[in-house]
């Protein structure tokens, strides 16, 4: 009796992690916005634990954060980029949005030490909650192609953008990315972003990088 409790419930913890990989890995296409959050929530202390600042390196970088006086990250998952963000600089402001309050309270505990950071909760489909062209830094990775209202979210990212300013996107999953590219640049251009750089970078796959016209 034991032996088949002690089966039962490695079964039940098999399920539950085949449930949960499905879920994210189909961003929610398969079972819903809900289920997808909840997901990300389980998921919560795998990514604080795998987001080490290395991996962002190359997208601080690509950023070039020396001039900028704030960055968004929208979707920040394990706060690595935020981390790597505020060690790099001195007095850059750091913002990260997240729909998972758990995952906003790691990222805030995780930050907590350097000051200048906030972390918000919020669902970003719905629109980012920042006035017009305040920062002159926004990111976000592995969070666009989960989103039917992707091209209202890019819009959101562009309203938030200072004029010059860098937006960078990357890092779907390796099973559905990337969005559609063409109606991505496309729908990019048409609101003022311009192409600066295309590259493959490791722990990211293909990375974007805009300027804001
Ligand atoms: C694949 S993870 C990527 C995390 C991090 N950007 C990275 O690349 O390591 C997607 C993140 O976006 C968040 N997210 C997904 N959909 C969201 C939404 N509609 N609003 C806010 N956050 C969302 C998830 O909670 C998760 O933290």
């Amino acid at each position: 009796m034991v032996a088949s409790w002690g089966a039962m419930a490695e079964l039940a913890g098999a399920v539950i992690i085949v449930v949960v990989l499905v879920v994210v890995l189909s961003e929610g296409k398969v079972t819903g916005k809900p289920f997808l959050r909840l997901a990300y929530t389980a998921l919560a202390p795998l990514l604080a634990a795998n987001d080490p600042v290395r991996r962002w390196e190359p997208v601080c970088a690509l950023l070039d954060l020396g001039p900028a006086r704030s960055l968004l990250d929208v979707g920040c998952g394990g706060g690595g980029l935020l981390c790597c963000a505020l060690s790099a600089t001195n007095n850059l402001q750091v913002t990260g949005v997240d729909w998972s309050p758990a995952i906003a309270g790691r990222v805030r505990d995780r930050l907590a030490s350097f000051g200048r950071s906030q972390v918000l909760v919020t669902d970003v489909s719905r629109g980012l909650p920042f006035e017009d062209c305040a920062f002159d830094r926004v990111a976000s990775f592995g969070v666009l192609p989960g989103l039917r209202t992707w091209r209202f979210v890019l819009e959101e990212m562009h309203r938030v953008l200072a004029p010059g300013g860098r937006l960078i996107l990357g890092g779907g999953n390796v099973f559905l990315w990337p969005l559609d590219e063409d109606q991505a640049f496309e729908a990019a251009a048409m609101l003022g972003f311009e192409l600066q750089r295309r590259v493959r970078l490791a722990h990211h796959g293909e990375v974007w990088l805009f300027e804001k016209m």
